[in-house]
């Protein structure tokens, strides 16, 4: 079996961290605000920055608050679910291991008792037409496991009187957010940016706002998910007075991939490299014999977390544990070829592999992945069968 000829030329195709954009180097950044405080006026500069270059590339409303926060997308949505539910009664959707760590948050954690919880399995997307927006509904948009996206917000009422809490951590700079059907958003910079991991976006509609404002959870809330003191919104995390101390270094990385994505055209440019590279796999799925999307509906297939399952007849006759064991050896091969990094499926989920198709990837080098993926595949089965 011979391997192909041109290899990636990156071979990072992890789902998070993500492959840093095209060009990076460690002198991108060079202007860190490093060895000074977050508080002084540079420090704030910077910080300020970074919220209204955020706000510029996903057009977000000018209504919106945007806020740095510590501990990456969990610890946005933790604000979000500890801060803002309990007022009402909440809607769970979950279809991947993502979204079912919200929901064990929400019924095991919060203990919240009118909870409705709307799942799928691995592949698929909950019956959207039977949630209830009237109460607050908390989803993934993207689920970075199963590779399954909401098509639309069409199923969120625009005069709905809960509120919509979505985890847009795989989505944000990838897929359209409509706001005006969202009133929290989340999502890190690792993701589609490829930006330093550490802090967390959350995004709040005047809306949620007024929740904040207006209703206090019965639970106590330690200082880092306090959003509001004496009753009113704390105005200052959301011009870059953060709660506790950011690291200046990935702020001025964060600063470093707006400015890239803003070169690329912004979200539209964004959007379209990352469909143009979900093309690039769905051209190969179409020929290739063995492998096949986990999310066979095109409308819900995500164009950044892309999760491949094995369809070759041969691999329906093994056991499990020799299911199991086919993608790992993939990912195993390919990653000492060096041709392709962290392309395993996710430990919850169905056995396969799963590619990113953000923006800081490459056509083409997803294009060469393709011929070392079938190259890979011949030589696991023939070792095997
Ligand atoms: C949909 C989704 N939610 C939450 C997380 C957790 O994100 P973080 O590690 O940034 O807290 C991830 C990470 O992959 C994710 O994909």
């Amino acid at each position: 079996m011979t391997k192909p000829a041109t290899a990636p030329r990156r071979p990072e195709f992890s789902s998070g961290p993500c492959a840093k954009r095209p060009g990076w180097a460690v002198d991108a950044l060079e202007n860190a605000l490093v060895g000074r405080s977050h508080r002084s006026k540079p420090g704030k500069a910077k910080l300020k920055e970074a919220i209204d270059k955020t706000r510029e590339i996903l057009k977000i409303p000018a209504d919106y608050r945007i806020g740095i926060v510590a501990a990456s997308d969990t610890g946005a949505v933790e604000m979000a679910l500890w801060s803002l539910l309990g007022q009402r009664g909440v809607d769970m959707l979950a279809w991947e291991s993502f979204g079912a760590g919200w929901v064990t948050d929400v019924v095991k954690q919060l203990k919240l008792e009118d909870v409705r919880t709307l799942t799928a399995d691995y592949g698929e997307l909950p019956d959207l037409n039977a949630v209830d927006t009237d109460r607050d509904v908390v989803f993934t948009w993207n689920g970075t496991t199963s590779g399954v996206k909401v098509p639309n917000a069409d199923w969120i009422a625009d005069d709905r009187e809960g509120l919509t809490i979505c985890d847009a951590t795989s989505a944000a700079f990838a897929m359209d957010l409509p706001w005006h059907k969202l009133d929290v958003v989340t999502y890190s910079w690792q993701k589609v940016l490829g930006g330093e991991a550490a802090h967390g976006m959350l995004i709040l509609s005047p809306r949620a706002v007024e929740r904040l404002e207006s209703y206090t959870p019965a639970w106590p809330l330690p200082k880092i998910f306090r959003l509001t003191k004496g009753g009113k919104l704390i105005e200052g995390i959301f011009v870059g007075e953060t709660i506790n101390t950011p690291s200046m270094l990935c702020v001025e990385d964060y600063i470093d991939a707006l400015n890239w994505a803003e070169g690329l055209g912004g979200l539209d440019g964004l959007i379209a490299k990352s469909e143009a590279n979900l093309r690039v796999l769905e051209d190969w799925v179409a020929v290739t014999d063995w492998a096949g999307f986990l999310a066979e509906d095109k409308a819900s297939r995500s164009n950044t977390s892309v999760c491949l399952k094995v369809v070759d007849p041969w691999f329906a006759t093994l056991d499990a544990d020799a299911q199991a064991a086919v993608p790992k050896k993939l990912a195993a091969l390919l990653d000492a070829e060096g041709v392709a990094y962290d392309i395993g499926g996710y430990r919850d989920a169905p056995a396969g592999l799963r590619i990113w198709c953000g923006a800081t990837v490459e056509a083409e080098d997803l294009s060469a992945l393709t011929g070392w993926l079938d190259w890979a595949y011949r030589t696991v089965k023939a070792e095997l069968a």
